[in-house]
């Protein structure tokens, strides 16, 4: 089926108005008033190839799929302080005062909404603008009741929900997660296996709003929330940004295996010292993030298919809360390889990034690609987005595709495959059968 035209304003709800939420809509609304561009932005700033390389078909993939258009976006949160966007900018120090100055008025009218939070489920956080409810199923009818609110005043025609809040202590899926029945009455009884991101992505999808998942917490991935999306026939998407230290190793090792290097071990270090790395230094939600960043390289490599390159390889990553460093994290690479008759060699990898200016273009190509996706009657898991995820969420009876050059194939065929043009194989023989 092609996509539905994109029409009235889309509205952004994001639980979590953090660095990343904020970093992004000061982000759009810049680029709105043309103050800025949208680097790093697949779905502003790329291009699709169409049919043959002798065609010289190359539109800009805005004009290719019937996007949503930025203007037309408007934007809505829920966090645990009773804060506007403006003084969240501030307080992040991400983005420099002066540009954030240049935005404050629509930036201070944004005031987020308080929070469905549990500080059992992120221990280093303390919250005062939080709910209170008679269980999380109430809890649940009451962002339900938000995003109601939302749509009526800011008159929206569709909305989009990003989970950008922290990551959660480390959960894995129970009985309670099996089936929507299951958590329904699970939700009543406050059953502890439902955390506060997945009370989000509950009310989202019984709202009736396609739903993405910026962090490594379980939240959308479970039978339970799958079953609802296909219930709802809505688009689904996690888990959590590919970004710094994972972007890196998922770019650098299909290249390392596609040339048959053997690898001994990978280290990996960051400091950083934003409110995300103040919540994984509690050892539960470190777990959450390291079980995410761990299973890249066992994918890629494959080292049950590859014994002689990458049997036991070593791999650990650390996270390391360093203050003075805010936003402006900085991850270090060892990487332990060997070449030709075993002869080692090394890589070494020190990245300074900006962990925020990294994600922001993401959220926006999750947005806009999720709202496509509802358009065209796209539901449940949507695995071509993969590209933008450290530990894309893929079917049980299914392997994560982690490559980033794979990932963007598939997203790039799919966008050609909704749009009825023919797939690229890159098989390219006929340009010589004659
Ligand atoms: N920054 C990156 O590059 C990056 C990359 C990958 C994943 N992530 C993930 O994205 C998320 C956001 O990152 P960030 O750097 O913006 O972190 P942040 O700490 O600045 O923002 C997260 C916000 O979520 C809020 N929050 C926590 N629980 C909440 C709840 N139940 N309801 C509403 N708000 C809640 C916190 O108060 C905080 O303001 C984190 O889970 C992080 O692990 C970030």
């Amino acid at each position: 089926m092609k996509p539905t035209k994109s029409s009235g304003k889309l509205g952004v709800l994001i639980p979590g108005m953090g660095a990343v939420a904020s970093t992004f809509i000061a982000g759009v609304e810049a680029i709105k008033r043309q103050q800025a561009k949208p680097i790093g932005s697949m779905t502003q700033m790329g291009t699709i190839r169409l049919g043959k390389r002798t065609e010289n078909r190359v539109p800009a993939i805005n004009d290719f799929v019937p996007l949503a258009n930025l203007d037309d976006l408007v934007f809505g949160g829920w966090d645990i302080n009773d804060e506007n966007l403006y003084e969240i900018g501030i307080r992040n120090g991400v983005l420099e005062k002066t540009q954030l100055e240049g935005l404050r008025d629509v930036l201070e009218d944004n005031r987020v909404m308080p929070a469905v939070f549990d500080k059992s489920y992120v221990r280093n956080l303390d919250g005062t603008w939080v709910k209170s409810g008679s269980n999380k199923r109430d809890l649940a009818e009451q962002i339900i009741s938000d995003i109601q609110h939302f749509t009526q005043a800011q008159q929206t025609e569709n909305n989009v929900m990003v989970w950008c809040g922290s990551t959660e202590i480390f959960l894995e899926v129970a009985d309670v997660h099996t089936s929507l029945d299951k958590f329904e009455a699970g939700m009543l009884k406050n059953d502890p296996g439902i955390a506060p991101s997945m009370l989000y992505a509950y009310a989202a999808l019984k709202a009736g709003l396609p739903f993405a998942n910026g962090s490594p917490n379980l939240c959308v991935d479970t039978p339970a929330l799958r079953e609802l999306a296909q219930q709802q026939e809505l688009p689904i998407a996690g888990k959590d940004f590919k970004t710094g230290q994972t972007l890196m190793k998922t770019i650098i090792a299909p290249g390392l295996k596609a040339r048959q290097i053997g690898i001994n071990g990978w280290f990996s270090t960051n400091i950083l010292g934003n409110r995300d790395g103040e919540v994984l230094d509690d050892p539960d939600s470190f777990k959450t993030k390291e079980q995410s960043k761990l299973g890249v390289l066992d994918y890629i490599l494959q080292p049950d298919l590859y014994p002689d390159l990458y049997e036991d390889f070593y791999h650990k990553v650390r996270i390391n809360y360093y203050p003075p460093r805010g936003d402006n994290k900085e991850g270090w690479d060892n990487i332990d390889i060997f070449g030709w008759l075993g002869y080692p060699m090394q890589i070494k990898i020190d990245f300074l990034c900006r962990d925020s200016i990294l994600a922001a273009p993401i959220v926006l190509d999750l947005v806009l690609f999720l709202d496509l996706a509802r358009r065209t009657g796209m539901s449940g898991i949507q695995e071509w987005l993969s590209f933008y995820f450290k530990s894309p969420m893929c079917l049980p009876e299914l392997y994560p595709e982690h490559d980033l050059f794979v990932q963007l194939a598939k997203l790039k065929n799919t966008l050609r495959h909704i749009m009825g043009e023919e797939l690229i194989t890159h098989l390219g023989m006929d340009y010589y059968e004659n």
